[in-house]
């Protein structure tokens, strides 16, 4: 057996992704996390996948998915990133579909529902729990490469730090969290940790284990992130204890409207205002309306045809019933915005690479594909097929490398390091600053508040880097003087193309951040 040369940090579909197109390609790889995949967020991912198939006779094709994420992003997305994501994405539902992926069918026909920002039928689905079934095929799909000794599972461990000499990313310091043991893990690194979201608490449709902690660590060792300020919120979620219940985009796609009680009778603004796409607008959109409002908002799923709720929505009325004890087939649900994306994190190119050599990033917490938001749709999509660029750049990459073998060093002690409560403080702190709408006096007073709790607390280093992490966010949301995609200024309310159509990217060195904004990538010509 050839030494393992990667490490992929995180297992949910971007890490899987990345495991297996490494053992595709005979490279072992190393699968570390702080859950097993079977509880990462994206199981949780409920309404599908865009590829442009055309099973549904409206002549798509991958420009029109191209030309969507792009208008959708608000044209900050890498240009040539979409257009690879794009036109992989029939490749990667083939692919899925080769793993038996049960998605929707009609006879042998895949059936492909309307998302949000997208004109044609385009989102390949199972039911409303899409994310639990790609992530059970692609479990399965890594434990024949695990059988094979080509991958091997590190559940339960943390990255402590990144092994990084002279701008080379040369590995992970990890700890075991049953035993406390640590181990030095020389090779390649992708990072496939997911969101942000814990740094919402109770705020956030995602899971509580998402810290960005991993992210933070990067940014504090010299890893540049980018396009922080963009926060999805998702137009449809409601409050269940600790955090917020996703009612997917799915519903509004299989003919659910949004509406608010005008004169007692209901009144379907979105429909009214956008006439075209409506309630499918994107969720920049939809969120904001919403939010404008400042009314309850419901969601009417009343006129959905049984038939559909059986075969497409099933699992979705069940949550709804026994979540929120509504049955939403004869009842309509209070609605309001949730965190439930972050289009920026870890700087990457169109390769998956960052500005270190032999680190590389994918999934969520990666930044290029959805600029300033993201379609509904692309989220499975971009983590499956970024997994597999990311882990064509490092399979090449290690074929220069001669790794030192691994240490590790026992503890015999339970060590449990890890610290899933983001601090209160904090988290009062972004709640305030980073809603749907900001200002600069909100962003401003956030920074200097969160400048003055830090002082005493910046001996823990989980609580340093979510600081530098933090700070960096708000920055970032400071310094983007318009109001583009899911960054709306109320005192810089018109988008600004010549001076912020550009990517905004965060550097740290020690406790100092520097901003700065790259030009767009544009699309070459073929
Ligand atoms: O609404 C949803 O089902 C979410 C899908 C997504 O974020 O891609």
């Amino acid at each position: 057996m050839t030494k393992r040369k990667v490490n992929i940090i995180g297992a949910g579909l971007a890490g899987l992704s990345a495991s297996i197109h490494l053992a595709q390609q005979n490279v072992p790889s190393r699968l570390i996390s702080l859950q097993p995949s079977e509880r990462a967020q994206s199981v949780m991912a409920e309404g599908g996948i865009n590829a442009a198939i055309n099973t549904m006779g409206e002549n798509d094709e991958p420009l029109n998915h191209y030309n969507d994420t792009l208008k959708g992003g608000a044209f900050l997305a890498d240009e040539n990133a979409v257009w690879s994501l794009t036109q992989n994405a029939p490749h990667i539902v083939e692919w899925l579909c080769s793993l038996g992926v049960p998605f929707n069918m009609k006879g042998n026909t895949l059936v492909l529902r309307n998302f949000g920002g997208q004109k044609k039928k385009r989102t390949a689905y199972s039911k409303s729990s899409t994310g639990k079934i790609l992530m059970s095929a692609l479990i399965d799909e890594a434990r024949k490469y695990e059988a094979q000794g080509l991958i091997k599972r590190y559940p339960h461990h943390q990255l402590t730090e990144f092994i990084i000499n002279d701008e080379v990313c040369e590995g992970v310091k990890i700890t075991d969290l049953y035993t406390g043991n640590t181990g030095k893990l020389y090779g390649a690194v992708i990072v496939c940790t997911g969101g942000m979201n814990s740094l919402f608490p109770e705020m956030t449709t995602g899971t509580a284990v998402n810290t960005g902690d991993v992210t933070a660590q990067a940014f504090s060792q010299g890893v540049a992130l980018a396009n922080l300020e963009f926060i999805q919120y998702h137009p449809t979620t409601a409050a269940i204890p600790g955090k917020r219940m996703l009612i997917s985009e799915a519903a509004r796609g299989e003919g659910g409207r949004l509406f608010i009680y005008k004169d007692n009778k209901p009144f379907y603004f979105m429909e009214e205002k956008y006439p075209e796409l409506g309630n499918l607008m994107p969720r920049d959109v939809v969120s904001r309306e919403m939010a404008a409002l400042g009314e309850q908002v419901y969601l009417d799923m009343t006129g959905i045809d049984s038939e559909v709720w059986k075969s497409r929505l099933f699992d979705l009325q069940e949550e709804c019933i026994r979540l929120l004890g509504k049955d939403p087939q004869k009842e309509y649900i209070k609605v309001s915005p949730g965190i439930h994306y972050f289009m920026g994190g870890i700087d990457v190119d169109e390769q998956h690479r960052t500005n270190l050599s032999g680190l590389y990033a994918a999934g969520e917490c990666a930044c290029q594909y959805h600029g300033a938001n993201r379609l509904g749709g692309n989220s499975m999509l971009g983590a499956i097929y970024g997994g597999s660029v990311a882990a064509n750049m490092a399979a090449d990459y290690v074929k220069t490398v001669d790794y030192k073998d691994s240490e590790w060093t026992e503890n015999n002690s339970c060590n449990l390091l890890y610290d899933y409560a983001v601090n209160d403080e904090i988290a009062e702190i972004m709640k305030n600053a980073l809603g749907i709408f900001r200002d600069k006096q909100t962003l401003e007073k956030a920074v200097s508040d969160l400048e003055a709790k830090a002082g005493a607390k910046m001996m823990t280093d989980v609580f340093a880097n979510r600081y530098l992490l933090v700070k960096a966010m708000l920055l970032s949301a400071l310094n983007r003087e318009e109001s583009r995609g899911a960054h709306t200024r109320t005192d810089f309310p018109e988008k600004d193309d010549e001076h912020f159509r550009k990517t905004t990217v965060v550097k740290c060195s020690g406790f100092d951040i520097t901003l700065s904004m790259r030009d767009i990538a544009e699309r070459r010509a073929d």
